[in-house]
C-alpha cells in the first residue's frame, strides 16, 4: 500500500483532503504541528526518512500575510526553509511532491491576471516566501514535483472558516443589516473541496508541473459577499468600501487573478458564481 504524509491537514484546505482521501487505498500520515513542527528541520528529515512516503502533500505554511511581513524570519522558516529540507529528504527517499503555492507570487507587475507562463513578481514577503519554496521544490524534486497555484481559497463551513465568506456569514447569522466589502482589489477564488478533489485525482497520475486551480472570474471581495448574499436571503445591504480604509502590514496586489493555460472543466475549474452557490449551499445553508 502506497503510504501518504500530509503536512497541514487541519488547516483549510487539509481539512478537505484527510477527510476525503481513501484509507483503504492509502496508508496515510497526517501529523498535527506538534507532532511535526516545520520549525524543526531535523524532525521533518527524521519523519521522512522513517516513514519514506510514497507521496508528501505538503499543505503547511505560514499563511499569515501579514504576519510575514512583519516577522520575515518567520516567514522564512516556516515558507521556505522547511520546504528546503522537506525537498531534500523527500527526493532521497524517492517522494512525488505536491506543494500548495500562491497567486501571492504575482502582483508586481499590474497585470490583471496571471497565467502559468507570466513570471512570478510578488509584492509581499508571504509571496515571496511561497515562491521561495517553489524553488526549492523545483531545484530538489524538479522531475517528481507537483506545484499548484491557489488563489484566495474558501472553505471550512461553520465549523472551521475564519476567512472572508465565514466572516460575512457570520455578521449575517449576527444580524448585521449593513456589510461592507473591498471593491478595489481583485483576485480569484479557489474552492477548496474542489482544489482537494485535483489534488486527490492527481495522485496516481503523478501529475508533475505547474498549474494554477482558481475559479473562472475575476472579482472583488464586494462581488464575493453580494454571491454570498444572494444564497442566504439577506435583505439588508452590501456597501462598496475601498481598501484604504483596512490599513494592513502587508502591501495587496491591486489584482491578483490567476488563471490557468492547462486546466479547465473538467479539472474541477468552475464558474466563480457556480463555486460560491456550491459552497453556501453544501456548507452553510
Ligand atoms: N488560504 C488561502 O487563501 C490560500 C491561498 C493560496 C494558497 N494557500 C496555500 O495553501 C496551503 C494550505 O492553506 P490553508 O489555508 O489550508 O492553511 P491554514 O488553514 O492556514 O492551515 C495551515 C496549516 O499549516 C499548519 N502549520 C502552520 N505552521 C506550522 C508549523 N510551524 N509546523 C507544522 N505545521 C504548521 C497548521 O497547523 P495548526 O493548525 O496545528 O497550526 C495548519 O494545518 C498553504 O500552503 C497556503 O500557503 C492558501
Amino acid at each position: 500500500m502506497e503510504k501518504i504524509l500530509i503536512t497541514g491537514s487541519s488547516g483549510m484546505l487539509g481539512s478537505y483532503i484527510a477527510r476525503s482521501i481513501d484509507r483503504t487505498k492509502y496508508e496515510v500520515f497526517c501529523p498535527s504541528s506538534a507532532e511535526l513542527n516545520l520549525k524543526d528541520p531535523e524532525a521533518i528529515s527524521k519523519a521522512i526518512k522513517e516513514i519514506a512516503p510514497n507521496v508528501i502533500l505538503h499543505l503547511a505554511a505560514e499563511t499569515n500575510v501579514d504576519l510575514c511581513e512583519v516577522d520575515v524570519r518567520h516567514a522564512a522558516k516556516i515558507n521556505c526553509k522547511a520546504t528546503e529540507v522537506l525537498s531534500k529528504a523527500a527526493s532521497e527517499v524517492g517522494a512525488w511532491v505536491v506543494y500548495i503555492s500562491t497567486s501571492n507570487v504575482f502582483g508586481a507587475r499590474k497585470k490583471l491576471t496571471y497565467n502559468e507562463l507570466d513570471l512570478p513578481d510578488p509584492e509581499n514577503y508571504y509571496g515571496r516566501s511561497k515562491l521561495a519554496g517553489e524553488k526549492a521544490i523545483e531545484k530538489y524534486c524538479s522531475q517528481n514535483c507537483l506545484i499548484i497555484r491557489a488563489s484566495w481559497m474558501i472553505g471550512g463551513g461553520f465549523a472551521k472558516d475564519q476567512k472572508f465568506v465565514g466572516k460575512i456569514v457570520g455578521q449575517i447569522k449576527a444580524g448585521a443589516s449593513v456589510l461592507r466589502a473591498v471593491d478595489d482589489k481583485y483576485g480569484t477564488v479557489t474552492l477548496a473541496s474542489s482544489l482537494a478533489a485535483f489534488i486527490i485525482r492527481s495522485i496516481p497520475e503523478r501529475k508533475v508541473g505547474t498549474y494554477h486551480f482558481a475559479s473562472q472570474g475575476l472579482v472583488t471581495r464586494f462581488d464575493i459577499a453580494k454571491a454570498v448574499v444572494k444564497y442566504l436571503n439577506f435583505e439588508g445591504e452590501v456597501l462598496a468600501v475601498k481598501s484604504s480604509q483596512f490599513p494592513l502590514s502587508a502591501p495587496r496586489p491591486d489584482s491578483e487573478g490567476i488563471v490557468s493555460v492547462y486546466l479547465d472543466k473538467e479539472d474541477g475549474i468552475g464558474l466563480f458564481e457556480d463555486d460560491i452557490k456550491k459552497y453556501i449551499s453544501e456548507e452553510f445553508v
